[in-house]
């Protein structure tokens, strides 16, 4: 029963005691939903597209209906996605453990849909739209009855509806950054999961959980810069290392005591 099981006994027992579980995912999380990456090579999006001319305030500000018609393609593909058995899986452990908290990087609403419950987006999400120049939301009602691309703010002259996502040379949502922060800090687990650990301040948030004494699993099938830091790293795709995962920590814990000094 012992052997084979993907995290080891150690790490079993340390999720087993765990008060607090912090999930930090990326776009290799809803690569199996058939979201494109980033950063992979040919399939990344940033090795088809430019970020300088589609994710920034000024490449809105030059061409706002090259960037619209942009996000409107791949809003398309977000609305037609659904999650997978990994994020189910997450929603299941999320069950067995006191607290758990999803923070993403991922702007595609997918650990909500697939029923997580406490989600914290860093860079905001695409099915939303704001006024570029009030940041005020606008509803889905009012984009769809707009002949213009982009739609013009109801709020103010002059104001165009922009995906409410955060581009380059952005602030990132001063809520989910704080709230981030504080999980990194107080978790006693951390995964890190299918990102490349390059863009912060995602990036530092396991660092910060391992300073506080947390245990580091990254799963993501490429090694990334946090690898050397990991407690494990699970070389393998997120649903199917997820779905192992869980269904194991299940068996794990229906067997064994855990003993406050495991
Ligand atoms: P990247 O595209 O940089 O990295 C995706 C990671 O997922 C890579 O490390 C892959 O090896 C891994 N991966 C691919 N398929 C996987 C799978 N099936 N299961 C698990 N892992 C898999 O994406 P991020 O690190 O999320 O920001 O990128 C961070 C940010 O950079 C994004 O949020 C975006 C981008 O610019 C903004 O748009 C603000």
């Amino acid at each position: 029963m012992k052997d084979g099981f993907l995290l080891g006994d150690t790490l079993l027992a340390r999720l087993a005691r765990a008060r607090s579980v912090l999930v930090l995912t990326g776009a290799g999380m809803s690569a199996e939903s058939g979201i494109p990456t980033f950063r992979d090579a040919q399939t990344g999006i940033w090795s088809r597209f430019s970020p300088q001319e589609l994710a920034t305030p000024e490449a809105f500000a030059r061409d706002p209906g090259r960037v619209w018609q942009w996000y409107e393609e791949r809003r398309k593909s977000v609305r037609s996605a659904q999650p997978h058995a990994g994020h189910r899986a997450l929603v299941q452990l999320e069950t067995m453990v006191p607290e758990l908290t999803v923070v993403t990087q991922n702007v595609d609403g997918l650990h909500q849909l697939a029923g997580s419950g406490k989600v914290w987006e860093l860079h905001g999400n695409i099915l939303r739209s704001r006024c570029h120049l009030t940041q005020r939301p606008i509803g889905s009602d009012w984009l769809a009855d707009s002949p213009h691309s982009p739609p013009r703010s109801p709020y103010v002259e002059g104001g165009l509806a922009r995906p409410d996502v955060v581009w380059f040379g952005e602030v990132l949502p001063t809520a989910a950054v704080e709230a981030a922060a504080a999980a990194a800090s107080r978790c006693d687990f951390c995964f890190s999961i299918g990102t490349t650990s390059l863009v912060q301040p995602a990036a530092s948030l396991p660092l910060v959980a391992l300073e506080h004494g947390a245990a580091l699993v990254e799963i993501n099938p490429a090694e990334t810069p946090l690898s050397p830091y990991a407690s494990l790293s699970i070389r393998g795709k997120a649903s199917e290392v997820l779905v192992t995962l869980v269904s194991e920590f299940a068996a794990w814990t229906g067997h064994y005591e855990v003993s406050p000094h495991t």
